[in-house]
């Protein structure tokens, strides 16, 4: 007998089988319970979390001649549903093989023909991104105007290749990716309906490894499945995964902690030539010192991380030679790496100054590490404290302090253009007036529209300062007699203006 993969074995086939997404399904269900189903709907989200099987459900669903008694799901019983692949009324494509024209004018025209037995024509687009524009555009005359019978089902990763005209037209439903503890039970449910036995432990990293992608997880319990023994171990699962990274990992960890610097580029080394990605690598330790973290604060840890034994002992071990404040502020360091990594023309000098920047330092946060991780805590009002809500304050009559408030909003967001605006800006209060004066090169920044008008960093700052400052703001360039040579370039951006300006 031919073996089948387990994660195409164990395809949701009613919407019961479907888990992590209850957002969507019981928003489908009920559409179908009530006769609402629209004309064309958008399935995104990340790969291996359900928009395929959900799409092929929905679509078995809606012709279902007795879903109503079965809660929404499609029966399996009656005419349709024992069709399976060969009902006529619905036909899959996969856009990544059929990506033409003359395919989306052939949906076009046979979409008026009515169904055979159900009340839908249902066409599963999969991988829609794929298209081609001139499929797109045929495409959309058909959802501008569907006959009654249509029903479209768009699926795809990158709903940014999606054109808005496309996107308007589509009821959309974002996949989540599915939290570890719901992928082990699910893990757990196949291995026991397989008679496989395992440990917790075992299955929680099968979970954690498929870092909420079902399809992912189920895959690595596939090749954890052929392991001989009585029971799955969390060793076993380690052996499959590849433990050396693992191991890698708690050493490079350990080197940070211990401010052992040798070490910390040995195991950077090590790592990189075993082929890590940096980016993935300042994520997978940033996990690491949460679960430290995690167990030196919580009292629940064994439980919250369901590790085997030894390996929480080892972790316990490490976290007491260390304080909360080092790790909270390694956390911190490798999360703000995480994204400026990917703009950095050398990922991996960024992220080993990165770990000797931690490791040097006791953890102790200077005023602005202090504020910033403030404001990030005040941006979730259900998790803080009245007391440190009070910890956040902006002195404003304080130009310094004011602008450290701007930094901390706009460092939010990350944009690594902004840098420069840091550095070639000065503040001060002026009566009335709050002045920042800029250097030529931070001045056009500032007053360039980027992404047709979409961003400009000088209302972006505007209010930013307005939060604290409810006078008059001013920008102004700060004269540097000897420098004339940027004034053409300058000119030639247009939209700059020159001098002390207002010009609202
Ligand atoms: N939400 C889920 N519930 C149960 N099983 C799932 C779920 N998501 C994925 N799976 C498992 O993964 C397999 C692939 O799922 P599916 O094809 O629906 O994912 P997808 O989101 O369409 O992925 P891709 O983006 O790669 O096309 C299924 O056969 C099933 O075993
Ligand atoms: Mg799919
Ligand atoms: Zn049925």
């Amino acid at each position: 007998m031919n073996y089948i993969a387990l994660y195409r074995k164990y395809r949701p086939q009613t919407f019961d089988d479907v888990i992590g997404q209850e957002h969507i399904i019981s928003t489908l269900r009920n559409q179908i319970l009530h006769n609402k189903v629209s004309h064309a709907y958008l399935f995104t989200g990340t790969r291996g979390t359900g928009k395929t099987s959900t799409a092929k459900i929905f679509a078995r669903a809606v012709n279902c001649a007795d879903a109503q008694s079965h809660n929404g799901n499609p029966c399996g019983n009656c005419f349709v549903c024992n069709q399976g692949a060969n009902n006529i009324d619905i036909t899959e494509m996969d856009a990544a093989s059929n990506n033409g024209v003359d395919y989306a004018r052939d949906i076009r025209e046979k979409v008026q023909y009515p169904p055979v037995n159900g009340r839908y024509k249902v066409y599963i687009i999969d991988e829609v991104h794929m298209l081609s524009q001139g499929a797109f555009n045929a495409l959309l005359k058909t959802l501008e105007e569907p006959p009654e019978h249509a029903l479209f089902i768009l699926c795809t990763t990158e709903v940014h290749k999606i054109p808005a005209t496309i996107l308007s037209r589509c009821m959309r439903f974002d996949f989540r990716l599915v939290p570890t503890d719901v992928l082990a039970k699910h893990i757990a449910s196949i291995y026991d309906q397989e008679g496989k036995s395992y440990t917790a432990e075992a299955v929680n990293a099968i979970a954690q490894a498929g870092e909420g992608s079902v399809r992912d997880a189920v895959s690595i319990a596939d090749r954890c499945f052929a392991i001989e023994g009585d029971r799955l171990t969390y060793d076993d699962v380690m052996a499959v995964l590849g433990v050396s990274s693992k191991n890698s990992i708690t050493a490079l960890a350990k080197a940070v902690l211990n401010n052992d610097a040798p070490s910390i580029l040995t195991e950077t080394d090590k790592l990189v030539k075993q082929g890590k990605d940096i980016a993935r690598l300042a994520k997978d330790l940033s996990l690491y010192f949460k679960d430290l973290l995690t167990v030196k604060l919580c009292p629940t840890a064994k439980q919250m991380l369901v590790l085997p034994d030894e390996i929480f002992a080892g972790l316990k071990d490490i976290a007491n030679q260390t304080t909360t404040q080092k790790l909270l502020y390694a956390i911190d360091v490798l999360v703000g790496c995480d994204t400026t990594l990917r703009y950095a023309l050398s990922p991996l000098m960024l992220f080993e100054s990165a770990l000797l920047k931690i490791s040097s330092s006791s953890g102790e946060v200077d005023a602005e590490g202090l504020d910033r991780r403030l404001y990030r805590l005040e941006q979730q009002p259900q998790n803080m404290s009245t007391d440190t809500q009070k910890l956040f304050i902006v002195d404003k009559t304080s130009a310094e302090s004011i602008w450290r408030g701007v930094k901390i909003q706009l460092e939010e967001k990350n944009n690594p253009l902004l840098v420069g605006v840091w550095r070639d800006v000065t503040v001060a209060i002026n009566g009335n007036e709050f002045v920042v004066s800029c250097t030529r090169g931070a001045y056009a920044l500032l007053t360039c529209n980027f992404g047709k008008g979409q961003i400009n960093y000088k209302r972006e700052l505007e209010s930013a300062i307005g939060k604290f400052w409810d006078k008059t703001i001013t920008f102004v360039l700060a004269e540097d007699p000897n420098d004339s040579t940027l004034d053409d370039q300058l000119k030639a951006l247009g939209n700059i203006r020159f001098g002390s300006t207002d010009d609202k």
